[in-house]
């Protein structure tokens, strides 16, 4: 166990070996704990990002909620849009513990600072997409989150345990949706091909870009931030997905993709990288759309944040009364 007294005067060089220690030896830092700046600043950002996803990515999917095929589905959507609204949460109070405010990064998000996951800014123009999404969109989240669990900052670790459960049963609903397809008439399987089609390779982008380009990986991994590197997350997932497409009767979107024998792993065709890197620069078919409807989300909620203020501070100045 790293547990050296730390005082007011212990030098910053020793701050930083005494935090580096703690990491390597796999302890937590709490919000409480010395912390080097770029380390809760490079959280700050991943963390806000990843919480920004959680709660725009409800957009695409609440676009459905009105047009779901049955009563069952459409109970499973609305509960399945909640969670995420769920997560969104867990993730800005975790944050906040980094000495940021939940309004702070709302602005970001609003004003373009601050990303989001590329994937949210494509259109859902099916009952499929509500497949696809289910299956690939939060069955990639989920590779990414499992390693998170063991990310070195305790709140976000452990928020990431609940997170992945409820991600869990969301792969699972959006793979019944695809198999229910899939086995059903032509078109309803053209369906699920066609969502297919259209999600894989943005589902592929959603674990950032190639090692050799991501800016914050070598830093992140240092510091234990991220557990295992983009691309290794990202063909733990092709490999996984190969199969349930398999499963499902439907042909594989990557006409290049091959078994490597010596690698133990898939071979894979090329990933458009001006697309990702349009989209992740606000160019995406739904970017605007998106903020926009945050924007007036937003403002239509103040009255709902000035009503929760005045209740708590009648509250405060009640118990203040009474105590007197
Ligand atoms: N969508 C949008 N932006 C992305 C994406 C993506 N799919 N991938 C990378 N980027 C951005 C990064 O945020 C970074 O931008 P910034 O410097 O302005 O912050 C830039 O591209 C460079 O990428 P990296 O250096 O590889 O960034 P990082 O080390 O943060 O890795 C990753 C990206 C893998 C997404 C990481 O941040 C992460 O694991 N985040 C937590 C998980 C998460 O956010 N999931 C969101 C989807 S889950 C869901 O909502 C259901």
């Amino acid at each position: 166990m790293v547990n050296k007294m730390i005082t007011n005067t212990t030098p910053e060089t020793e701050l930083e070996r005494l935090f580096q220690a703690k990491i390597d030896a796999e302890q937590k830092i709490e919000p409480k704990d010395w912390m080097p700046d770029a380390y809760r600043q490079n959280l700050i950002r991943q963390m806000s990002q990843h919480a920004h996803s959680e709660v725009i990515g409800m957009q695409p999917e609440g676009n459905w909620i009105t047009r779901a095929p049955s009563l069952r589905r459409k109970a499973v959507l609305l509960s399945k849009v909640q969670d995420e609204a769920g997560h969104g949460l867990y993730l800005y109070s975790a944050t906040e513990t980094l000495g940021i405010s939940r309004a702070e990064m709302i602005t970001a998000l609003q004003t373009g600072t601050a990303k989001y996951a590329s994937i949210f800014n494509y259109p859902t123009q099916t009952w499929g997409d509500m497949g696809a999404i289910g299956w690939l969109v939060d069955g990639a989240a989920i590779c990414n989150q499992v390693s998170l669990q063991r990310t070195s900052y305790g709140p976000y670790a452990r928020s990431m345990i609940r997170i992945c459960k409820e991600e869990s049963f969301h792969q699972r609903q959006g793979y019944q949706i695809m198999i229910e397809l899939a086995h059903g008439t032509p078109a309803q399987k053209a369906m699920a091909q066609d969502s297919l089609n259209r999600f894989y390779w943005p589902s592929l982008m959603m674990f950032g870009p190639h090692d050799s380009e991501s800016a914050h990986s070598a830093r992140s991994m240092k510091w234990k931030i991220k557990r295992e590197t983009n691309d290794d997350l990202r063909q733990k997932f092709i490999d996984q997905t190969v199969s349930q497409i398999n499963y499902l009767g439907l042909e594989h979107p990557d006409k290049a993709l091959e078994w490597n024998e010596e690698r133990g792993h898939y071979n894979s065709g090329d990933i458009d990288w001006d697309e990702f890197y349009s989209v992740i620069n606000g160019n995406g078919h739904c970017n605007r759309q998106r903020i926009q409807h945050h924007v007036k989300a937003h403002e239509d909620g103040i009255w709902v944040r000035e009503a929760t203020a005045a209740y708590n501070l009648k509250k405060e100045q009640r118990l203040a009364r009474d105590a007197a």
